[in-house]
């Protein structure tokens, strides 16, 4: 048994929808959130700055004495996983393995479409771990980098969300998709609206959910988990903003308060 936290962190406030999962599928762990507000959004940045950010942020999280980090960001998940992964000792869980894997045994036609940050569709890593699991299987990828402040500003179920859907997923339903990934954690705030522009017959597949079993497993396979009744959640930003709240709010139906902290110091 292992009664530390586990560490979390997005460069936002999108993470709290892995949050919400990490809850639901381990109610007894302690959760360390780190929102990265003031830096957001990485989806548009080089690897080199998301890397740099991504160190500081799991320094911030050792303070706190995790036994593990959960990186809820896509965009860090599928550009820097492999580099942190050799620089720290700590298990670090990345989003893409889960959330491919689950599309790849989710898919029967063979056709899966692929949606994120442009970083995260650049990088190639959900195709080429989907292809990894079969081969056969045909990606089709978009960067729909709007989502984010569409779901920051609220507007998750709204004409406006409806349009910007509509145009980005174009393409990806002329190509018979049967299973979306849902590739940035901020896409699953807006599930309503792409599951009505693409169609409900079409699985929508959110990493998070996955990435918590993965988390729970290992933790439980080396004798690491908790047994803390109603731990005290702890979640910090790097600049306080008013999108905290409302995404808390949305993804979590209830309010938490966090702790503004300087990141570049760490
Ligand atoms: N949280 C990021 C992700 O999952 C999306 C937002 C951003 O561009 O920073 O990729």
């Amino acid at each position: 048994m292992d009664k530390r936290a586990i560490g979390v962190f997005d460069s936002g406030v999108g993470g709290l929808t892995v949050v919400k999962q990490l809850m639901k599928v381990m109610p007894d762990e302690k959760i360390i959130y780190f929102g990265d507000t003031a830096r957001v959004p990485y989806g548009n940045k080089s690897k080199e700055t998301v890397t740099r950010f991504s160190r500081q942020i799991i320094n911030f999280l050792l303070t706190k004495d995790v036994k593990a980090v959960v990186i809820a960001c896509n965009t860090v998940s599928s550009n820097c996983l492999d580099t942190l992964k050799n620089e720290y000792d700590i298990p670090l869980f990345g989003v893409v393995t889960p959330g491919a894997t689950e599309a790849a045994n989710a898919t029967k036609n063979k056709k899966v479409g692929v949606i994120g940050t442009l970083a995260t569709i650049r990088s190639g890593a959900y195709e080429k771990s989907i292809k990894q699991m079969d081969n056969n299987i045909e990606v089709y990828s978009k960067p729909c980098p709007l989502f984010v402040p569409l779901a920051e500003e609220g507007f998750t179920d709204c004409e406006i969300s409806t349009l910007v859907a509509k145009e980005y997923l174009k393409d990806i339903t002329k190509y018979n998709v049967d299973t979306v990934l849902l590739g940035c954690t901020h896409y699953p705030l807006l599930k309503k609206c792409i599951g009505e522009v693409i169609g409900m017959d079409i699985k929508l597949i959110d990493p998070a959910f996955a990435t918590a079993v993965s988390v729970k497993n290992y933790l439980t396979q080396n004798n690491m988990f908790s047994t803390d009744k109603n731990p005290n959640h702890e979640f910090y930003v790097s600049d306080t903003t008013p999108t905290f709240d409302r995404i808390c709010e949305i993804a979590l139906k209830t309010s938490f308060s966090h702790i503004e902290t300087d990141i570049e110091k760490y």
